[in-house]
């Protein structure tokens, strides 16, 4: 039996004006579907042979994130309420402490995944996830795979080793976030397959890495979950140790650095979805290549992104942009200029 664990952590910057501080991506509608990213999540994982989820999300998204699971049938969920973010190497860390305490003996199988992501083919996920347990079971530390279609520097790229299994390799190298030139020749070498963000693993094995390699960050989170506090579905863990945990990505923490690593390549329309240009990629269009949402009249507009969530929005011989209309704000981008969007948020903090 599998525990899924579901991060639910992240800003989701580079969606704003939709995605804020208060309600981030993880909590929204983005796509056709009538469930939240966070929703989607939970749904993928109906059929496999797994055990509630146990989420990981900051404090301030308790109610959020209890309500979308209520709404989901999911009303008894665990979740682990961190008091500040201190990214997803020792948000798995919470995690797997928590599962271990609660194993009597075991060793659980943790499959770790993004609240945020698109997967449009459930049956091929759940057959990767299903060929990555006899791997978890060896002690890997199983990522899963997405053959890249573009130099995204946004991505952790796997050189993929020997073949161990079908769809499943030896991890040669991984590379978190790679600079253009790297990501142009990795793309260009056919042997690399980009990180899905989404993870297999038992809890011990990823503890003992971290132990390995981050020391520092697993007395923290030690630390921080032995002085949490309990209530009703909730563990909070505590803010003043927790606090001085560093904040590292899983990523860099553990994938780039341990020599357990396989992976399982996976072909299930996967997106994460991280800016406004790759959720025009994967929406409905019209036959102009516009995707639409809400009350909009366009007038010899092409291959553009637009929604209106409060006020009627009208466009007139454009091409190429993302318009994004909500009460307060309004985002007007060239499609190619999307990953600056989250510098206009920071600015936006900044100015206070
Ligand atoms: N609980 C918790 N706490 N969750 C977090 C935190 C945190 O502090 N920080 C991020 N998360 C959640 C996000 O909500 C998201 O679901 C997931 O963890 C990944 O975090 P991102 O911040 O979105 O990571 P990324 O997109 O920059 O990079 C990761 O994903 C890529 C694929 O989308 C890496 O794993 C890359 O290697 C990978 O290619
Ligand atoms: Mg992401």
């Amino acid at each position: 039996m599998i525990h899924p664990v579901i991060m639910a952590g992240g800003t989701g910057s580079r969606l704003w004006p939709l995605s804020r501080q208060l309600n981030p991506k993880q909590f929204l509608k983005l796509t056709d579907s009538p469930l939240s990213m966070l929703q989607s999540t939970v749904a993928r994982l109906e059929g496999l042979d797994a055990e509630q989820p146990l989420l990981i999300c900051n404090e301030e998204h308790r109610f959020l994130a209890a309500e979308q699971m209520r709404q989901s049938g999911q009303e008894d969920v665990q979740i682990i309420l961190e008091p500040s973010g201190r990214n997803t190497a020792p948000a798995i860390a919470l995690a797997a402490i928590q599962l271990c305490e609660h194993a009597n003996g075991s060793n659980p199988l943790m499959l770790v995944l993004a609240a945020d992501h698109l997967i449009q083919d459930t049956m091929a996920f759940q057959a990767g996830v299903t060929k990555a347990i006899p791997l978890a079971e060896q002690g890997k530390l199983v990522t899963f795979g997405i053959v890249p279609s573009h130099p995204e520097t946004g991505y952790g790229y796997i050189h993929r080793g020997s073949e161990l299994a079908d769809d499943c390799y030896a991890v040669d190298s991984f590379v978190e976030k790679p600079d253009l030139a790297t990501a142009n020749k990795y793309l260009a070498s056919g042997e690399y397959l980009w990180n899905s963000g989404m993870f297999l693993f038992s809890a011990r094995d990823y503890l003992r890495e971290l132990e390995t390699h981050r020391p520092d960050i697993l007395s923290a989170c030690r630390a921080a979950i032995a002085d949490a506090s309990e209530d009703l579905h909730f563990t909070r863990v505590n803010a003043e140790l927790f606090a001085q945990c560093p904040s590292e990505s899983v990523d860099y923490a553990v994938m780039e650095k341990t020599d357990k690593a396989a992976v399982v390549a996976l072909d299930a329309g996967w997106s994460d979805i991280g800016s406004w240009s790759a959720l025009w990629d994967v929406s409905t269009k019209d036959d102009a290549g516009n995707s639409l949402t809400g009350d909009v009249i366009t007038r010899d507009t092409a291959n553009t992104l637009v929604r209106a969530d409060s006020r009627l929005v009208a466009t007139v011989g454009v091409d190429n942009l993302v318009i994004i209309e909500t009460k307060d704000a309004l985002l007007v981008a060239h499609k190619d200029r999307v990953q600056d969007v989250k510098a206009v948020v920071e600015q936006i903090r900044d100015d206070g």
